[in-house]
């Protein structure tokens, strides 16, 4: 008896403790799937395996060689400390400059923020301009982190589901509609899009922007995949909204994935709230990104050349993909990335993809990543990787739907 007591005196504190360091509701957000799919297409290739990876966003280039010397520099110096919070002055600078060349507007550099990826902008950007509780309007099917962050920060999202009727972009109306049930206070629109490519057109964008301002709700840009057009053309949210907030990034034209590195331009009102959370979250961006992105813009012919390379992937993609099976898709206007419908050979596209990853060896991401009400009959392709991995990849989904057809159901 006495040891039994013993035993269960000691494991009441444990239990307490358990109960104690449970993690917080808040960090209870859906995974981010694609990154998962990545885990399991490594854990494939470190098995032997040759897997094709067309699952994530990520350009298989590498950083511009400007960008690549403008670093060595940077490491043969060798001191690397903080920067100011928004950014060095510099790359401020030279990015307020851009969207003179891009765009031809005359922005200033106080309006320029440096940030952590675009995916630290969102994070500023949700922190100093929403509250609690406060409702942001989100486009269905779309990049799936807008969501994950907005809750994991306990803002409330609100999905607009779209469809090829508007070309998977959210209307005026479908914006007051969602307004009217209960009053928005912040909408965030991708054009070009993710997953779908699709692109708004600047009379279209103009068009939401303009409701949004009528009806009082705070406009976010994600311009993410601008210079990567192939039908049509990206306008800035600036053009239309000098107030709304833009989120950018070195990420995707740019080929800079990894060195985590992005911007936003802000309303005036919004740059010291900014450079407060900043201070506090993350003190600055990384320095050795800054001093290499400030060569970026200068690397046009590169990095057109990485674009074209895209350009010949889609081209076989669109056709190649309908004579496998593949032949629901949205536009491909821009971005890397084609959104197809698996309805003719499954139901669920997370098994789909699954069985695709172990028995071809083509790794793509599941439609519920996207859309988790309908993104069971769809599934994403990116195709930022090589020409030649590009051919593999249509090679090997020919041979595998070509010898399992629609028993793959
Ligand atoms: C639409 C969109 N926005 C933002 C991001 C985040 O990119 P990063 O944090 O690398 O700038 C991604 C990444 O895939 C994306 O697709």
């Amino acid at each position: 008896m006495g040891q039994d007591q013993d035993l269960s005196a000691q494991r009441r504190p444990n239990d307490r403790l358990r109960r104690a360091f449970a993690p917080s509701r808040r960090s209870a957000v859906e995974p981010f799937m694609v990154m998962d799919v990545m885990r399991a297409a490594i854990d494939r290739e470190s098995a032997g395996d040759r897997v094709v990876h067309m699952e994530v966003g990520q350009p298989g280039a590498r950083a511009p060689q400007a960008v690549i010397a403008a670093a060595s520099a940077a490491l043969r110096d060798g001191y690397f400390g903080y920067t100011e919070a928004l950014g060095t002055r510099a790359l401020r600078s030279r990015i307020a400059r851009h969207y003179g060349e891009a765009y031809g507007i005359d922005l200033s550099p106080e309006q320029v923020v440096v940030t952590t990826g675009s995916s630290g902008g969102f994070n500023l950007a949700f922190l100093s301009a929403f509250d609690h509780g406060d409702r942001i309007a989100l486009a269905t099917p779309g990049y799936p982190a807008y969501r994950n962050i907005l809750v994991a920060l306990g803002l409330e999202t609100v999905d607009i589901e779209t469809s090829a009727e508007s070309r998977f972009a959210m209307t005026p109306e479908m914006l007051a509609a969602a307004h009217a049930q209960k009053p928005l206070q912040g909408v965030l629109v991708a054009s070009p899009a993710n997953p779908t490519g699709t692109i708004m057109p600047p009379e279209a964008l103009a068009d939401l922007i303009a409701a949004a301002r009528d009806l009082g709700i705070r406009f976010i840009s994600d311009e993410i995949y601008h210079g990567l057009v192939y039908e049509g053309a990206a306008e800035t949210a600036l053009k239309s909204d000098p107030e709304a907030i833009v989120v950018n990034s070195f990420s995707k034209y740019y080929c800079m994935t990894g060195w985590r590195i992005g911007w936003m331009v802000l309303p005036e009102n919004l740059v010291r709230p900014v450079e407060r959370v900043t201070q506090n979250l993350y003190i600055s961006p990384p320095d050795i990104s800054q001093r290499a992105a400030l060569a970026a813009f200068d690397a046009t012919p590169e990095l057109e050349s990485v674009k074209a390379g895209y350009a010949a992937n889609r081209k076989l993609l669109l056709e190649r993909l309908p004579e496998i099976g593949f032949d629901e898709h949205a536009p491909v206007d821009g971005a890397f990335y084609i959104y197809v419908s698996v309805r003719r050979f499954a139901n669920d596209s997370v098994e789909f993809t699954r069985r695709m990853l172990a028995e071809a060896g083509v790794a793509a991401t599941p439609g519920p990543d996207f859309d988790r009400a309908r993104g069971h009959g769809t599934m994403r392709f990116s195709f930022a990787g090589t020409e030649a991995d590009t051919a593999e990849a249509v090679d090997r989904l020919a041979a595998w739907l070509g010898n399992s057809g629609s028993t793959v159901r």
